[in-house]
């Protein structure tokens, strides 16, 4: 039976992927940060299985007695997973947090918060679920994360945003790092980086303007186009970071 694991789920992308991954798996956890605060926090997670497969599942994935206890729910009910999609990230939020344009706006406050979300989340899932990786049929079970084409050191050709460009270059060693450690361990899993392409949601809204005619995707496209690459996924293709169309990006 397909399990699937969706972190970030209330986000447009991660929605998206969990709308698709109903699709294709038996179960389907969406994993989002509660609404509100709750002053007991030995009741979370908060796990509520819905009809068609669904099990929404209100966690903070920095919190790792919550993430662990989860983790024992899933080993508990079925044993394994077979697909985790990290989908959390952020680039601004309505305060002071904006992606930096110039040096002098770097702040040290706004670039710990982007690497704690940005990069600590998929190092946090990765080690209170890498003993659940394992595929239920011939593919590779799978570890993807969402990244970004800026994380990338060797395509940096604009400069600025120097937070979170350096919170997915953090991430991508993470999955590399990961990758080679599978490699070692979990002998059939495989370990990716996905770069969406601009993709119309809250996190990209203030920078639309200049993304030139057609490459402003919606959701629905971004994920159909990424859930082409995990569809047909080889072993092989542990530690590679792939954009939406497909190609490889250098790290
Ligand atoms: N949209 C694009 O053009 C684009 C391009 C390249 C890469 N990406 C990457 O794709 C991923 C998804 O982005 P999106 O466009 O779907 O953005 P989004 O709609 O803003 O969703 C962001 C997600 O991150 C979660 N999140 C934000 N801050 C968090 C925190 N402090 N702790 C835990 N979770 C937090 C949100 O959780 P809640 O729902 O619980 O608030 C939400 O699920 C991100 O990693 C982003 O960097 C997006």
């Amino acid at each position: 039976m397909g399990i699937a694991i969706i972190f970030g789920a209330n986000g447009g992308i991660g929605q998206e992927f969990v709308k698709q991954a109903l699709e294709r798996y038996a179960v389907v956890f969406a994993c989002s940060r509660p609404k509100k605060a709750t002053p007991d926090s030995s009741k979370l997670p908060d796990i509520k299985t819905l009809d068609n497969g669904l099990v929404k599942v209100e966690l903070n994935p920095h919190d790792e007695e919550q993430l662990q206890r989860f983790a024992q729910h899933v080993r508990e009910q079925y044993g394994h997973v077979d697909l985790i999609i990290n989908a959390i990230g952020i680039l601004h939020d309505s305060k002071e947090l904006q992606p930096e344009k110039k040096i002098e706006d770097f702040n040290l406050d706004n670039f710990i918060e982007m690497m704690t979300v940005n990069a600590s989340a998929t190092a946090l899932i990765a080690k209170h679920f890498i003993k659940l990786l394992k595929q239920s049929d011939a593919q590779p079970a799978i570890l993807a994360s969402l990244s970004a084409r800026v994380g990338s050191i060797s395509d940096n050709r604009l400069g600025g945003w120097y937070s979170y460009r350096a919170s997915k270059a953090a991430l991508n060693q993470i999955i590399k790092t990961l990758s080679i450690e599978v490699a070692r361990r979990n002998k059939n899993t495989a370990v990716i980086a996905l770069h969406p392409g601009t993709t119309d949601t809250k996190l990209s809204k203030p920078f639309q303007q200049n993304v030139k005619p057609g490459k402003l995707f919606s959701p629905e496209y971004s994920v159909r186009k990424l859930f082409e690459i995990i569809d047909n996924l080889f072993l092989e293709d542990n530690g590679k970071f792939f954009a939406w169309d497909g190609s490889t990006i250098e790290w």
